[in-house]
C-alpha cells in the first residue's frame, strides 16, 4: 500500500538506518563518497538485535523508522542492515515508491568472483541467511559462478559490538567459533553479512589467516546510493553545513561513543522514544 505522496528535495538528509551502530559501518562509506550530503542516522538500538527476532517485528520497525525519518524530510533511504533489508525492503519500496531505497545484502557476487577454492564462507545473522531474499541470491550465485557457499549464522555477534566489546574475550571467542570452521573446510572468501561485523574485521582476519579474503558492502551500497541521487538530480549542489544528525532508541551516550570511537565523527544525538516512531 503506497503512502501519500512525498516531495523530495536536493537539500534535504540522506536517513540511514540500522537496528543499533552496524550501519555506521556504510555511514561511513556515504561521507567519504559523498561529502557534501547531509546526513542522519536513525540506531534502533532499543530493539536490537534484530538478527533472532521474528520478521514481522523487523518489518514494523523499518516501516515505523522509515515513517519517521520522512517526518524529517529525508530524500532517500539507506536500510543499512541485511537482517532489514531481507525482510522489509520490498514492503518499504511498494509503501514509499518516489523514494529512492537502497539496501544491502550480503556480497556473494564479489566473493565468487574472488575465490580460488570455490568456497564461501558467509557470516550473518541467522534471520538474514534464513530469509527467502537470500536463498535466492545464493541459489543463482552458487549456479552461475559454481561456487559453494558455506552459511554459518553469527548469533550473539552483533550484541558483542553493539555493547562496544570489538575486542574483548568474548567477541574474540565467538569470532573463532565461527570462522575456524569456514576456513577448515577451505574457505578462501569470507563475506561479511551483517553490517556490524566490519567492526570486527581485524579479528577475523587474525582468525581466517592473510589468505583469506573479506567481502564487505559498504562501499557498492554507497556507490548505488549516489547512483540514484544522479538518476534523480538529487545530489546536493552545496555542501551542507549542518552538524552530523543520530536518533536512537536506545541511550544516546553510547552512540556518540560510537560515532567518535569508530567513526572519529562528531554527531548530535537525539532519544526518540520506541513509541514515537511506531506507525
Ligand atoms: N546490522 C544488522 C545486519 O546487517 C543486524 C544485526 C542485528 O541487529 O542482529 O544484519
Amino acid at each position: 500500500m503506497a503512502d501519500s505522496i512525498i516531495t523530495l528535495s536536493r537539500d534535504a538528509p540522506i536517513g540511514i538506518f540500522d537496528s543499533g551502530i552496524g550501519g555506521l559501518s556504510v555511514l561511513r562509506h556515504v561521507r567519504t563518497l559523498l561529502p557534501d550530503e547531509s546526513l542522519l542516522y536513525f540506531a534502533d538500538s532499543g530493539f536490537a538485535p534484530y538478527g533472532e527476532k521474528p520478521e514481522a517485528v523487523i518489518v514494523e520497525r523499518a516501516v515505523s523508522i522509515a515513517a519517521f525519518l520522512l517526518t524529517q524530510n529525508i530524500k532517500a533511504l539507506v536500510v543499512a542492515c541485511n537482517t532489514a533489508t531481507a525482510a522489509a525492503i520490498a514492503g518499504l519500496r511498494a509503501r514509499y515508491p518516489e523514494l529512492p531505497v537502497v539496501g544491502v545484502e550480503p556480497g556473494l557476487k564479489p566473493a565468487a568472483s574472488l575465490t580460488r577454492s570455490g568456497t564461501i564462507g558467509v557470516l550473518a545473522t541467522a534471520n538474514t541467511l534464513a530469509s527467502e531474499k537470500f536463498l535466492k541470491l545464493q541459489s543463482q550465485v552458487a549456479q552461475d559462478a559454481r561456487v559453494t557457499f558455506l552459511l554459518q549464522p553469527c548469533n550473539g555477534l552483533a550484541h558483542q559490538i553493539e555493547k562496544g566489546e570489538l575486542s574483548s574475550r568474548e567477541t574474540q571467542q565467538l569470532v573463532e567459533h565461527y570462522v575456524t570452521p569456514l576456513v577448515a573446510q577451505h574457505a578462501d572468501t569470507l563475506v561479511l553479512g551483517c553490517t556490524h561485523y566490519p567492526f570486527v574485521e581485524q579479528l577475523i582476519r587474525e582468525v581466517a589467516g592473510p589468505e583469506v579474503s573479506i567481502v564487505d558492502t559498504g562501499e557498492p551500497v554507497a556507490r548505488q546510493l549516489q547512483r540514484l541521487l544522479e538518476q534523480r538530480d538529487l545530489l546536493r549542489q552545496i555542501p551542507a553545513t549542518d552538524r552530523l544528525m543520530a536518533y536512537t532508541t536506545g541511550s544516546s551516550s553510547t552512540l556518540s561513543l560510537a560515532f567518535s570511537k569508530l567513526l572519529r565523527l562528531d554527531a548530535l544525538v537525539q532519544v526518540v522514544s520506541a513509541t514515537h516512531v511506531r506507525h
